[in-house]
C-alpha cells in the first residue's frame, strides 16, 4: 500500500519495517510482554485485585504497559488490555477467575445475540482509550521516542469462541457446532462483533495507537469451509474499514494455527503484515510470505521458557531466515507466565550482539 511506504521515513523501526523496509537490525517485541512473568507486574496486580481492575485503570494499565519497555527496551509497546473487553462492553458478563481464566455468561441463541448492544460501550471502553493516550505521552516522557504503540483487538471468530463457550475451550463444541448447524444465525454474532471491533479499534487509533494487531488465536481450529466463511470476510471487513479511515495505520494479522493458508489469509483479508506462530517454518515464510508482506515471529514461547543453548539455536534459525527481508522478531504466541526473566534478557542480549 502506497500510504504505508511513507512510514519508511519515520524514526520508528517497527513502523519502518511495516512500511516495507528491511533493517540491518530487526526490531522486536513480545506478545503478552506485560504480564505475570514480571515481578513488578505481579506486585501491581496483587495490589489492584483482579486483572480487570488493572486493565480498566488507566494509571495502572499505563504503568504495566511501560514495565517491559523499561526493562528490555522493546521497539513496540502493546496496550495493556484484553480481547474480551469487546464482549464485556457489549453487555456480556465477564470475570477472570484465578487459575481458571475468563468466565462469561454463554451466548447460545439469537435472543442472546440480540441482547448484546452498544449502550454502555463508550462508558466501559473509555479507560482503554485513556490508557492509549497516556502510554503515548509516557513513552515520549521517558525517552522511548522511537517505540511504537500497538493497539489490538481479537478477531471476531476468536472472540466469538469465548462468548459462546463461556470461556476457554479445548474442542469448541458449541461455537463450531453452532456454525455448522445454522451459519446464518451464527453470522449474526460475528457481524455484531465485527461492527463493535471496527468502532473499538477506530477509537484506539484516534487515541494514539500507531499500529493495530488482530489476534485470531483460534483461526486454526476451523475447517476450510468455515475458515473461508467466517475468518476471512470478517477480518477483511475490519481491515477495509480501518484502511478507509486510517490508511497510514498498518494492520498485523495473527491467524494462529492456519499453516499454509497464510497466503490466502493475506490475499483475502488485506492485512499489511503477518505474525506467524511457531509451527510455521521461518524458511518457508521467507519465501512464501515475506515477498508480499513483512513477517513477525516466531520463537516458541516454551523454548524461551527453557533458555540456554536451545534458545540460541532457535533464535538463530529464525533470524537467519527472516532478517533478509522486512521482519519483526517476536514470539509465535504469548510469553508463558513461568518464563524466567533471565531468559528474556538472554534473548535480548543475543539479538543485540548478533546484528
Ligand atoms: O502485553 C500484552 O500483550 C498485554 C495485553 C494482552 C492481554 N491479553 C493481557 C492479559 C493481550 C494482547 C491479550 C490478548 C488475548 N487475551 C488473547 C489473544 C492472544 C493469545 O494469547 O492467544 C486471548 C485469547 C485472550 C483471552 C485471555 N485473557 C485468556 C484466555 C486469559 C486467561 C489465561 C491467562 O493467560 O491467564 C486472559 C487473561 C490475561 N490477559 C492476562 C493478561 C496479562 C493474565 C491475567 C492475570 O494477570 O491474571
Amino acid at each position: 500500500m502506497q500510504a504505508l511506504a511513507a512510514l519508511q521515513q519515520t524514526d520508528k523501526p517497527i513502523l519502518q519495517t511495516l512500511g516495507g523496509k528491511t533493517l540491518t537490525k530487526p526490531p522486536f517485541w513480545m506478545m503478552r510482554q506485560a504480564g505475570r512473568y514480571l515481578p513488578e507486574y505481579r506486585e501491581i496486580r496483587q495490589k489492584a485485585g483482579s486483572f480487570l481492575d488493572v486493565a480498566y485503570n488507566p494509571d495502572l494499565a499505563t504503568e504495566v504497559t511501560m514495565q517491559p519497555i523499561r526493562r528490555f527496551g522493546m521497539d513496540a509497546a502493546i496496550l495493556f488490555s484484553d480481547i474480551l473487553v469487546v464482549p464485556h462492553a457489549l453487555g456480556q458478563s465477564l470475570e477472570f477467575v484465578e487459575g481458571e481464566g475468563p468466565k462469561l455468561d454463554p451466548v447460545r441463541s439469537v435472543e442472546a445475540i440480540k441482547k448484546l448492544n452498544m449502550d454502555k460501550f463508550d462508558e466501559i471502553t473509555a479507560p482503554v482509550y485513556e490508557t492509549v493516550s497516556r502510554v503515548r505521552a509516557q513513552l515520549d516522557a521517558e525517552g522511548f521516542a522511537s517505540t511504537t504503540l500497538i493497539g489490538f483487538a481479537g478477531a471476531p471468530w476468536t472472540v466469538a469462541t469465548y462468548m459462546i463457550e463461556g470461556g476457554s475451550s479445548r474442542d469448541f463444541i458449541y461455537s463450531k457446532g453452532w456454525a455448522y448447524k445454522n451459519i446464518q444465525d451464527f453470522m449474526l454474532l460475528i457481524d455484531k462483533i465485527t461492527e463493535a471491533t471496527i468502532y473499538y479499534l477506530s477509537k484506539q487509533i484516534e487515541a494514539g495507537a500507531e499500529v493495530i494487531q488482530i489476534f485470531d488465536s483460534w483461526a486454526g481450529v476451523l475447517d476450510e469451509h468455515l475458515f473461508r466463511r467466517i475468518v476471512l470476510p470478517s477480518t477483511k471487513k475490519i481491515v477495509d474499514e480501518l484502511h478507509m479511515s486510517y490508511p497510514h495505520v498498518p494492520i498485523i494479522g495473527f491467524p494462529k494455527g492456519i499453516g499454509r493458508a497464510c497466503q490466502e489469509y493475506i490475499r483475502d483479508t488485506g492485512v499489511n503484515a503477518l505474525s506467524i506462530d511457531s509451527q510455521v517454518s521461518p524458511r518457508w515464510a521467507a519465501s512464501a510470505i515475506q515477498p508480499s508482506v513483512p513477517v513477525q515471529g516466531n520463537l516458541d514461547p516454551v523454548c524461551l521458557m527453557v533458555g540456554g543453548d536451545a534458545l540460541i539455536l532457535e533464535i538463530e534459525n529464525i533470524v537467519a531466515n527472516l532478517s533478509l527481508g522486512p521482519f519483526i522478531f517476536n514470539l509465535g504466541h504469548g510469553i508463558h507466565k513461568d518464563t524466567p526473566v533471565e531468559n528474556v534478557e538472554q534473548m535480548v542480549r543475543f539479538l543485540q550482539d548478533y546484528f
